[in-house]
């Protein structure tokens, strides 16, 4: 395999080295192109670019492979549980009996959340956005956990397995508790002898004389659903939180900015625009041929909800898992949904359909993730929450990738100005 490309611009050549990855991906190391030929590489979206070395995720897009440290997602969704692999991808091996125990210990003791930090839940409107709310409080750890959150790499890399714990095990409880206080409930503190999921639970849905005792169905579909969203590569989110870790920010602000980038329709909240697309086609009686029927016609506002991928071009290995999992799980809870009718029929059209076929159009994970959330009892604006929680360890994992590269740099993508030239500065009274 050639281990330099080259570049001719105006009868010159210049080397361009080329880097492989351990799975065999190829890439063309353009560092230097600007200094050497004058020229940057355009990419608008990054969609052709690496903008790191990675050891946390394999993706292949084509063949619908996802592994997460060399471990194929297919294994740790049967074999594996939330914490477990959150630890796998955080600290890149799978845990002995000690580190899990000591890892689940961490997790439990900082759950439990400071009565000023309630306060500034109790500041949002009820009707606030729950990741509005999320990204709030996430942003505002440094500030009760100063010690931890110095923007200083190697203090912070010293005090990491704390700040890591606090980050995962915290976003957890704000999320129980934005939904109680949008609900006008009381909160309710994590009980320590709780396993993760559980406690989420118990947080959630316990009242104050009756404590919800989650069935081992819903705490096993509930640490599916995490576990499938751990960490997904250099998706909108984790690439943001690198990025604004590359400026030495601590561990909390960087994923306090992957959390605002999640919040948006085509990432984190596409689960919420299947769910609305589901629920038409059940309230109108429609089959779904007209939701088939639109999407084709090219618009983006008229895309089926759910399929699709920005890297995958084969099934999304986490749609695979969660499709079959929704069977099983609403079967075992004894719930008959009518929009899991809808969305199997849907999939199947879509599948049939030339227009998905030669799109390489298949379903992702949020074709069915909701309606699994729905059998748990989780209210539909609570679901890009939901992924936060479950993409936290992913987050972890790639700000400490970040600020443990000694020659890492603070990311700063170039352009290419298509704006106006220099032009001279005209007082107000002499402008038409
Ligand atoms: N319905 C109808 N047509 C579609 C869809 C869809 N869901 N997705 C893509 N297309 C079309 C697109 O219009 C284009 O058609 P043409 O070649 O005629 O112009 C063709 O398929 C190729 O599109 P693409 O380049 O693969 O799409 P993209 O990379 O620009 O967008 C996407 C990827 C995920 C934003 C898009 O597929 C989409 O909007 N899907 C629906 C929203 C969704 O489910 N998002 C969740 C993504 S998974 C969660 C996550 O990772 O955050």
């Amino acid at each position: 395999m050639a281990t330099t490309a080259s570049l001719k611009l105006d009868d010159k050549e210049f080397p361009l080295p080329i880097i492989v990855g351990t799975e065999g991906e190829k890439a063309i190391d353009t560092r230097a192109l600007r200094a050497t030929t004058g020229y940057i590489a355009f990419d608008q979206g990054y969609g052709n670019t690496g903008s790191c070395e990675s050891k946390i995720t394999y993706l292949d897009g084509d063949n619908g492979i996802l592994r997460h440290r060399g471990y194929p997602i297919e294994q740790l969704a049967s074999r594996s549980d939330f914490v477990e692999t959150a630890y796998l991808v955080i600290y890149g091996e799978l845990p002995t009996l000690a580190q899990r125990k000591d890892f689940g210990l961490l997790l439990r003791k900082n759950a439990a959340v400071e009565t000023q930090m309630q306060k500034i839940l109790e500041g949002f409107p009820t009707a606030a956005s729950p990741m509005a709310m999320l990204s709030a409080l996430v942003s505002a750890l440094p500030a009760y956990h100063a010690d931890l959150a110095t923007n200083n790499f190697e203090k912070d890399l010293q005090t990491f397995d704390l700040a890591a714990a606090i980050a995962m095990s915290k976003i957890r409880t704000f999320v129980a508790m934005i939904y109680r206080y949008q609900k006008g409930l009381p909160f309710m503190f994590p009980k320590q002898e709780l396993p993760f999921c559980d406690n989420f639970l118990h947080m959630m849905f316990s009242e104050p004389y009756k404590d919800y005792i989650a069935m081992p169905e819903v705490s096993k579909a509930l640490n599916l659903l995490l576990l499938l969203h751990a960490d997904h590569e250099q998706n909108c989110s984790t690439s943001t939180v690198r990025m604004v870790g590359s400026s030495a920010s601590n561990l909390f602000t960087a994923i306090s900015a992957g959390v605002c980038a999640l919040a948006g329709p085509l990432h984190g909240g596409a689960n919420v625009a299947v769910m609305h697309m589901l629920q038409s086609i059940h309230d109108e009686g429609d089959d779904g041929t007209r939701f088939i029927a639109a999407a084709k016609s090219g618009s983006k506002s008229n895309r089926l909800m759910g399929f699709g991928h920005a890297v995958y071009r084969n099934f999304d290995p986490r749609a695979k898992i969660i499709g079959e999992a929704c069977d099983t799980v609403l079967k075992k809870l004894g719930i008959e949904d009518p929009l899991l009718v809808i969305a199997k029929n849907l999939e199947q059209a879509a599948l049939r359909d030339d227009y998905f076929i030669s799109r390489k159009l298949y379903p992702n994970v949020d074709f069915y993730s909701g309606i699994i959330m729905r059998a748990l009892g989780i209210p539909m604006n609570m679901f890009t929450t939901m992924f936060a929680i479950g993409r936290a360890p992913g987050y972890i994992a790639n700000w400490r990738e970040v600020a443990s590269q000694p020659k890492g740099r603070i990311y700063r993508p170039r352009q290419v100005y298509v704006g106006a030239t220099k032009r001279d500065y005209v007082a107000i009274a002499d402008r038409k």
